[in-house]
Order: structure tokens, then C-alpha cells, then sequence
């Protein structure tokens, strides 16, 4: 098993109210994580500080062998850096909105990036995007302002969106928990059909079945830390420990 991303002893504090306490987790290529766990618990911060979108307090980040360590006190504000490039380049993330430039056609949304960060040629960029675009089942809307989207739609145009910057990790934060049913099953049938293609993938969710289904990790978190970390059998019929008994029974 080769790891892409190791997570030592992250730690995140706002003021003196810890979020995050000393998360210790190892991602291997292919694996594909579900994280389920009650409301402020720190899911969401945990994929901010991969994405170093908040400063961890504590703790390092490593992803393909590239260390990020978390600053001491006087020394943050990180300034914007090639590290911090380096490790966005490698996590492509949705959250549940807001993933794209409103004032951009769909493929204007898919190539910007490709050709700024990673200097790629219009013509390889909009080849690229035209294939993610396929994978999303959203070709035909290439040339469509994302406000006349649904947004299913929308959402599986920001997973084409991260997906053409090739990363090597996609984090997904609640991307379903804006839409009804309808839409949210498309979006979640691309998350699997890219599970299946091997993507590796670190998923937050409410949405249990569907972790069950795409994840063969699930982690339990709880106030801030790591509870259970086991294949979805276990969590969700034989869990270990005592608060993943009880999170599970009242779902
Ligand atoms: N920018 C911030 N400033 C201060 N506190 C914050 C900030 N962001 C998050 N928190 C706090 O950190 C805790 C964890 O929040 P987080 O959003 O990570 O939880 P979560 O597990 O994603 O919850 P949910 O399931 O509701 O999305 C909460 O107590 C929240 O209030
Ligand atoms: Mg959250």
C-alpha cells in the first residue's frame, strides 16, 4: 500500500476552544474515506487543514512525501507560498457551495486554473475539461452560465472543476446536503463511479448509505478526535467503541 497523505498529531485551537485534538490518520492510494460523526465536531476543519484553507495549530501534513508543518504562533499568518501551491495542487476539494466563478461559462470555470497554475496549453486544457466534463455527464452544458444549473448540475461541474487540476487526493465536504434527492443521487453516482476508477477520496457526509456503500474506510470523529477507523461493516453493525455504539443506534 503506498500512502499519499499522513496527518501526525494535527491539532487546531480557536482561541482556547480545540476543534481538532491530535488527529492521527494515514491515507492510502485508492482509499476511499467516509467521515461521519455529530454536528461540530471538526469533520469539516480536519478537510480545511489538509487544505491548509485553516492553519493548523499543531501537528504536520504529509502528502506525497511533502511535509507541511504546522507554524508556531508568531510566525502565522502563513504567507502564501510554494508549499501551500504545492499542497492545493494536490487536493482538489468541494464544499456544499460556492464552487464556481458565477461570471464564467462552465468550461472557462474548468480550464482557468489549469492554465495558470499548471501553465497548460488552452487546447490541452479544454481537452482535459471536455473529458472531466464527460465523466460528470455535463458536456453538453460547456458553454452554460453555472446560474442557469441546477444545482446538482452545479455540483458535478465542481467536481470536473477539481478534478482537471489531476489531484491526487479529493476531499468533499457535505456537497449533497443543499440539494434535494433527485439531484443529490446524480452528484453522489459520479462520487462512485470516481471511487471506482480508483480515485482516492475523503468524503464527509451525513448521507450514511451512501457511505456505507462508496467508503472502504469509515471514520467515527468526535469531539475532535478520532473515535473508530474501520471498514464500513464494523462502524455501522459492529462498532468497537461505545460512542460509535451510540451514534449508530440513534441514526
Ligand atoms: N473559523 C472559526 N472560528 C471559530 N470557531 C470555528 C471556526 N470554524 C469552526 N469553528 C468551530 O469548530 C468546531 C468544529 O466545526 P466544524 O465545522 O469542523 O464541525 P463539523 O463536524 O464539520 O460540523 P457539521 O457536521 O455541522 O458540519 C465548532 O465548534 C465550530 O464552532
Ligand atoms: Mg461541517
Amino acid at each position: 500500500m503506498s500512502s499519499i497523505l499522513q496527518i501526525k498529531n494535527l491539532t487546531k485551537a480557536f482561541n482556547d476552544n480545540t476543534v481538532l485534538d491530535k488527529i492521527n490518520l494515514e491515507v492510502n492510494k485508492g482509499d476511499v474515506i467516509a467521515i461521519i460523526g455529530p454536528s461540530g465536531t471538526g469533520k469539516s476543519t480536519l478537510l480545511r487543514c489538509i487544505n491548509l484553507l485553516e492553519e493548523p495549530t499543531g501537528g504536520s501534513i504529509i502528502i506525497n512525501d511533502n511535509e507541511i508543518k504546522s507554524l508556531s504562533p508568531n510566525s502565522r499568518p502563513r504567507l502564501y507560498d510554494k508549499e501551500i501551491a504545492k499542497l492545493r495542487k494536490e487536493t482538489g476539494m468541494v464544499f456544499q457551495q460556492y464552487n464556481l466563478w458565477p461570471h464564467m461559462k462552465v468550461i472557462d470555470n474548468l480550464i482557468t486554473a489549469p492554465i495558470l497554475v499548471k501553465k497548460e496549453t488552452k487546447k490541452a486544457a479544454t481537452q482535459k475539461a471536455e473529458e472531466m466534463l464527460n465523466l460528470v455527464q455535463m458536456k453538453e452544458k460547456m458553454n452554460a452560465y453555472p446560474a442557469n444549473l441546477s444545482g446538482g448540475q452545479q455540483q458535478r461541474v465542481a467536481i470536473a472543476k477539481a478534478l482537471v487540476m489531476e489531484p491526487s487526493v479529493m476531499l468533499f465536504d457535505e456537497v449533497t446536503s443543499a440539494l434535494d434527492p433527485q439531484l443529490s443521487r446524480e452528484v453522489l453516482s459520479v462520487m462512485i463511479k470516481l471511487a471506482k476508477e480508483g480515485m482516492t477520496m475523503i468524503i464527509v457526509t451525513h448521507e450514511m448509505k451512501f457511505a456505507e456503500e462508496v467508503a472502504n474506510r469509515i471514520i467515527f470523529m468526535d469531539s475532535g478526535k478520532i473515535i473508530e477507523d474501520g471498514p464500513p461493516h464494523q462502524i455501522f453493525h459492529e462498532p468497537k467503541e461505545e460512542k460509535t455504539k451510540q451514534f449508530v443506534q440513534n441514526l
